[in-house]
C-alpha cells in the first residue's frame, strides 16, 4: 500500500514544473517508516560513546534532519561537502573536501550520512579522508543503495532501501539542483 503510485497526484503536482516523473519509488509514508526504523536500528547501535552524524551535502540533507531526530540519544550533526573534479564532461573519479568539519573528529563515532551509494567512488575517498582523523569508530548511513558500486571498499552498515537502478530524485536527491525539495523519491522520465 505504501509505495502505490498515484499518478495523477505526480502528474499534477507544481514542484515538477510540468516535468513526468516515470514513477515513485518511495512515497512519503514509505520513508517516515524506514527512517523512524532507521533511528531505531542507530540508537540500539551506539549504546555509549560520543555520537557525531556527518551528513554529506547536499543530498542528505532532509535525510539527515529526519533521521537525527529518531536517533534517541545524544548526538552532535555536522556536515561534510565534497567535490569531485572532472574534466567537464566525465567524473575522473578524484573526490576533495571543500567543507571540512569543524567539529572534533578524533575519539568521536562517526556516522557519515548519504543520500544514494552509486559507483561508491565518494564513499571511498571520504571514508579514507575520515580514518586519517583517528574517530573511535565510522560507519556509513545510505538513504539508498543501488547494489552495484562492486569498488566500494566499505561496508554500509545502515541503509534505508535498496534502490532501483534508475536516476532517482527528491527528498534531497536532485537532477541539476532540481528537484531536491519533494517529499517522495521519484524516477524521473
Ligand atoms: P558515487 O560516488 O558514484 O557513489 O555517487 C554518489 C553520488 O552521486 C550521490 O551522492 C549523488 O549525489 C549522485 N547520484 C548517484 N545516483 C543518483 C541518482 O539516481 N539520483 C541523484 N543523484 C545520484
Ligand atoms: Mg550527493
Amino acid at each position: 500500500m505504501s509505495s502505490t503510485v498515484r499518478p495523477f497526484a505526480v502528474k499534477s503536482d507544481p514542484r515538477l514544473d510540468g516535468r513526468a516523473v516515470k514513477r515513485i519509488a518511495f512515497d512519503e509514508a514509505a520513508i517516515t517508516t524506514r527512517v523512524t526504523e532507521l533511528g531505531r536500528e542507530i540508537t540500539a547501535a551506539y549504546p555509549d560513546g560520543n555520537l557525531l552524524v556527518l551528513g554529506l551535502l547536499k543530498g542528505s540533507f532532509i535525510f539527515l534532519s529526519d533521521l537525527v531526530r529518531q536517533i534517541i540519544r545524544p548526538l552532535q550533526v555536522d556536515f561534510l561537502v565534497a567535490s569531485s573534479y572532472g574534466d567537464g564532461t566525465v567524473s575522473r573519479g578524484s573526490v576533495n573536501l571543500v567543507y571540512d568539519p569543524e567539529t572534533e573528529l578524533e575519539g568521536k563515532d562517526i556516522l557519515l550520512v548519504e543520500d544514494i551509494v552509486d559507483s561508491g567512488r565518494t564513499l571511498n575517498r571520504l571514508m579514507s579522508i575520515l580514518k586519517e582523523r583517528e574517530p573511535r569508530s565510522l560507519e556509513i548511513c545510505a538513504l539508498l543503495h543501488k547494489r552495484i558500486a562492486n569498488g566500494l571498499q566499505y561496508d554500509t552498515r545502515f541503509v534505508g532501501f535498496d534502490a532501483p537502478n534508475e536516476f532517482l530524485v527528491g527528498y534531497g536527491l536532485d537532477h541539476a539542483e532540481n528537484f531536491r525539495h519533494l517529499p517522495y523519491i521519484a524516477s524521473l522520465q
